[in-house]
């Protein structure tokens, strides 16, 4: 739906954020879209209506006034949810609900949000004994009693977020036994009591998210046998008890990202047969036990990004063969084991591994994963891919090789990625010369934007040129003396009254200038010999040669091989 159509909502938009995502990021809460669609409907005349609320058909009251500081009386005794958004509600007194002649017994939905919430008291929501939900988000609560849920028997989720709520009495969901889902995102929590989930048994999501807990206590989840997501990201978790998790044999998603993790131990995942989802991403890992994921067979969302990770296990991913996406970006790997995927993991289809060390890949390290899509190698160190690297990967679209030390990729490497149409290959120091006409064959009928910011890096040129506006006949290589050519350089003893070796950089040569030798303290570097005219055939000199200098003079024995062969251009475009 339009959005910008809806009613305004009172207030400025800035009220609506949250603190943050689970990922991180601050991005806006927005009010539930049901919320909105119920904005758009005009309220009806309905009589029974409180003044400072509206009511939306007969089951839906929504209360927006400022200086709303109470429970209105007069709520339509059947309505079914009640939102309570930007009022100055600071305290809900006992009995709050029960106030007045209708019990409203027929709600099923309660939110306050955006309200300064300070304190419920005693059975604040007495009389709510249909009440399924109750969520309250950015009030000012900083502890949670049981005392406060007292009657809500039927209570369903539980929803307590962005809020400054730092305690939890033990057992605090006593009086909700019926609770299947608990969200305590956004708030101060540093403890987790031994007792506290005891009473709710058949919980099956609990978010604990972006709180401060440092630990989690032995067997403080040991009463969730039912919990299907757990979500803990954005703590302050340092280690994590091998047997936390043993008990929660139903689990699909486990989020542990954002901690300070720096090992976990061996078999803490060993009862999650069932993860579908597993996030440790952002924490301080720097290396996994080999069989740490070896018992998830449905295992479809790895991420491990942003951890310390030098290097990883060869069998790590012999128990994952649902994998789907596995990123392990942001670390420090230098290379990975040649069998670490092998086959694997025939589904996976996002890999990443952008932003780590990674200096060389072994050829048939991505050979088994034919349904892969999208590649990321940016910001490594690669200074060369394999021929074979990309073999049997006919469905890759999408290949990052962005930022590293690449000077030409090998002749053939995408011939049998049929399906890639987008390649990254900017902040390398291309060699544009003859061994690059393949790369740019292939960039022919690529989106020339994507690389306008791929140059070459040499010959002197070419050097800044974009990749994609170099033409094909200027990508040649440099025309070699007919043959190559052999050298063999002995310096004998220098001749002269100082010691060549305790000069820096000197440059020595004949008085006819055809021989030239650059040395420097310990060795010489450059060696340049202008050869006669060549006579077609092949060629042999040698000669003895005193070169002079600044520093000195040099004898040196020069031999030169001159074989015939085919001049070197670049190949024919097709
Ligand atoms: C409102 O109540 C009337 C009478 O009980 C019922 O017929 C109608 O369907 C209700 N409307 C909505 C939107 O629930
Ligand atoms: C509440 O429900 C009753 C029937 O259960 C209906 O007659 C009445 O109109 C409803 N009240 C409102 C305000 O819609
Ligand atoms: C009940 O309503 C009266 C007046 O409407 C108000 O003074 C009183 O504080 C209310 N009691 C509670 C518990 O909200
Ligand atoms: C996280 O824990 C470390 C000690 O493990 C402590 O020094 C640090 O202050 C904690 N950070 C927060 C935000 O609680
Ligand atoms: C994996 O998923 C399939 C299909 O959803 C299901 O039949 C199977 O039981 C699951 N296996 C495990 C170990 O969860
Ligand atoms: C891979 O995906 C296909 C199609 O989605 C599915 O049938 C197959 O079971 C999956 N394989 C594994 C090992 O999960
Ligand atoms: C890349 O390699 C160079 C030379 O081997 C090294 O100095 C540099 O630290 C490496 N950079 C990274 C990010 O690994
Ligand atoms: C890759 O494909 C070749 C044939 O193109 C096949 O022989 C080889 O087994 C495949 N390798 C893997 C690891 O699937
Ligand atoms: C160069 O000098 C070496 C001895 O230093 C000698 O054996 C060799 O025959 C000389 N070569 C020529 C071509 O004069």
């Amino acid at each position: 739906m339009d959005e910008d159509s809806t009613m305004a909502l009172p207030g400025s938009p800035a009220a609506w954020r949250g603190r943050g995502t689970p990922g991180g990021q601050a991005r806006p809460l927005r009010p539930p879209l049901l919320l909105w669609l119920l904005l758009a409907q005009l309220p009806s005349a309905a009589p029974s209506c409180p003044e400072s609320c509206q009511c939306f058909g007969n089951t839906t009251v929504f209360c927006s006034e400022e200086c709303l500081d109470h429970i209105p009386e007069g709520i339509p005794a059947n309505a079914s949810q009640l939102f309570f958004v930007e009022t100055s509600l600071e305290t809900l007194l006992s009995g709050a609900f029960a106030n007045g002649t209708s019990s409203n017994a027929a709600l099923r939905k309660l939110v306050f949000l955006c309200s300064p919430l300070r304190s419920l008291g005693e059975g604040a929501f007495a009389g709510l004994t249909g009440l399924r939900e109750l969520a309250i988000s950015s009030s000012q609560l900083t502890g949670l009693r049981a005392e406060s849920f007292h009657g809500l028997g039927r209570l369903r989720v539980l929803s307590i977020q962005f809020s400054p709520v730092e305690t939890l009495e033990e057992e605090a969901f006593r009086h909700s036994p019926a609770l299947r889902e608990l969200l305590l995102r956004g708030n101060r929590i540093r403890a987790l009591l031994p007792g506290l989930f005891r009473p709710i048994g058949g919980l099956e999501t609990l978010s604990l998210s972006q709180n401060s807990l440092p630990n989690l206590p032995e067997g403080v989840f040991d009463s969730l046998p039912h919990l299907r997501v757990l979500r803990l990201s954005d703590n302050n978790l340092s280690c994590l008890p091998v047997g936390v998790f043993h008990h929660q044999v139903d689990l699909r998603e486990l989020h542990l990202d954002g901690n300070a993790l720096a090992e976990l131990p061996a078999g803490v995942f060993s009862q999650q047969t069932h993860l579908r989802r597993l996030h440790l991403q952002h924490n301080a890992l720097r290396e996994l036990p080999p069989a740490l994921f070896s018992s998830m067979a449905n295992l479809t969302f790895l991420l491990l990004d942003g951890n310390r990770l030098k290097e990883l296990p060869e069998g790590l991913f012999l128990g994952t063969p649902s994998l789907v996406e596995l990123s392990l970006a942001h670390n420090q790997l230098e290379t990975l084991p040649e069998g670490l995927f092998g086959t694997l993991l025939p589904n996976l289809s996002v890999l990443t591994l952008s932003h780590n060390h990674l200096h060389s890949l072994p050829t048939g390290l991505f050979q088994g994963l034919q349904d892969l899509t999208r590649l990321q190698l940016g910001h490594n160190n690669l200074t060369g891919l394999p021929r074979e690297l990309l073999a049997n990967l006919s469905n890759l679209e999408v290949l990052d090789l962005s930022h590293n030390q690449l000077a030409t990729v090998p002749e053939g490497i995408f011939d049998s990625s049929f399906a890639l149409f987008y390649i990254s290959l900017r902040g390398n120091p291309w060699a544009c010369d003859c061994h690059l006409l393949y790369l740019a064959d292939w960039l022919q009928y690529a989106d020339d934007l994507v690389n306008a910011h791929a140059l070459c890096g040499s010959p002197t040129h070419l050097k800044g040129l974009s990749l994609p506006g170099v033409k094909k006949e200027q990508l040649v290589c440099p025309r070699r003396p007919p043959g190559p050519v052999r050298c063999r350089v002995e310096a004998q003893d220098p001749s002269g009254e100082e010691e060549a070796s305790a000069l820096p950089h000197c440059a020595y040569q004949d008085p006819e200038g055809a021989l030239r030798l650059t040395c420097g303290p310990d060795a010489c570097q450059q060696l340049r010999v202008t050869l006669p005219a060549a006579k077609g055939t092949g060629q042999h000199l040698s000669g003895n040669w005193t070169l002079g200098s600044g520093c000195g003079t040099l004898r040196v024995q020069v031999s030169v091989t001159i074989e015939k062969e085919e001049p070197v251009h670049g190949r024919e475009a097709p």
